[in-house]
């Protein structure tokens, strides 16, 4: 592909990709996804078309869409990512909590809401979580729960009996999975958080939030805020801070070093 068609092809991706699901892709970051969608471009024989083409090609059907989200979706996480955060929010905001219901929305493959789910058992909290992604692959996955053995290293030892490991695999056991399941969603889409308005104590969304630019993190901050309780609470990476701009929709509560979300 000549430079010139290839540049207008990524600016016309940039857009789309933030047309669909909300993320501003930076330079950096659109020439990863370069590669991976040259590689695309040649087993569907796309490569030679011009890049209206082929843009069209991937807004033709839903199935083509998808194609595209689950191309540019990072889904990188781990099990008890930022644990120090977990205890805290555990300790502090939900120490008498008897059940809880959350939501852990850009859950990737799914080690999220499977470690939350564990951190509520071994509490003995009832309830379940429900994880949420705009990427159908990364859900089957999660679905699965099904991980590469030497991710049992991420997993706490006191927790490691609430997994098993069969040959190369790591299995999540039936009453963890029996307290998760997974549903498709996109964060700018209402109507996806419309039949779960009210309904989580606490909501989860790590690491989503960063490529999205002011308008779409707006949009994502009303429709999180549309899942939660009163007074729920809204918990992002504490490498992540919500502006003040957004106190009309939360309200910052400080424990420790970490900074958690109050629905107002
Ligand atoms: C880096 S992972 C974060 C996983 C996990 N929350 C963590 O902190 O380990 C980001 C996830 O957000 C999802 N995502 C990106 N845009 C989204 C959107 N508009 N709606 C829902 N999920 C989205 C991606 O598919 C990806 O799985």
């Amino acid at each position: 592909m000549e430079a010139d068609t290839k540049s207008q092809l990524v600016e016309l991706l940039r857009e789309t990709i933030y047309d669909l699901t909300g993320n501003y892709y930076p330079d950096e970051r659109m020439r990863i996804l370069e590669y991976k969608l040259e590689r695309l471009l040649k087993e569907l024989n796309l490569h030679d078309k011009p890049p209206k083409a082929i843009i069209d090609y991937f807004l033709r059907d839903e199935t083509k869409r998808k194609m595209l989200i689950d191309l540019m979706t990072v889904p990188e996480t781990r099990f008890f990512r930022e644990r120090e955060q977990l205890e805290t929010l555990f300790g502090s905001l939900l120490k008498d909590k008897l059940s809880l219901d959350i939501a852990s929305v850009g859950c990737s493959t799914g080690q999220e809401p499977y470690t939350l789910a564990m951190m509520m058992r071994k509490r003995g909290i009832t309830g379940r979580v429900v994880g949420m992604d705009i990427n159908e692959e990364v859900l089957k996955k999660a679905r699965e729960g099904i991980y590469k053995k030497d991710e049992i290293k991420d997993i706490p030892p006191e927790y490691r009996d609430m997994v098993e490991v069969k040959g190369e695999k790591l299995e999540i056991k039936r009453e963890i999975k029996n307290m998760v399941s997974f549903r498709q969603a996109n964060l700018i889409k209402p109507a996806d958080f419309i039949p779960l308005k009210d309904r989580f104590d606490v909501v989860f969304c790590r690491n989503v939030l960063i490529y999205f630019d002011a308008k779409s993190k707006r949009i994502a901050l009303t429709n999180l805020r549309s899942i939660l309780k009163k007074e729920g609470i809204l918990v992002i990476s504490a490498t992540e801070i919500l502006g003040k701009e957004y106190f009309d929709l939360f309200e910052p509560i400080k424990v420790g070093k970490f900074f958690f979300y109050k629905k107002v």
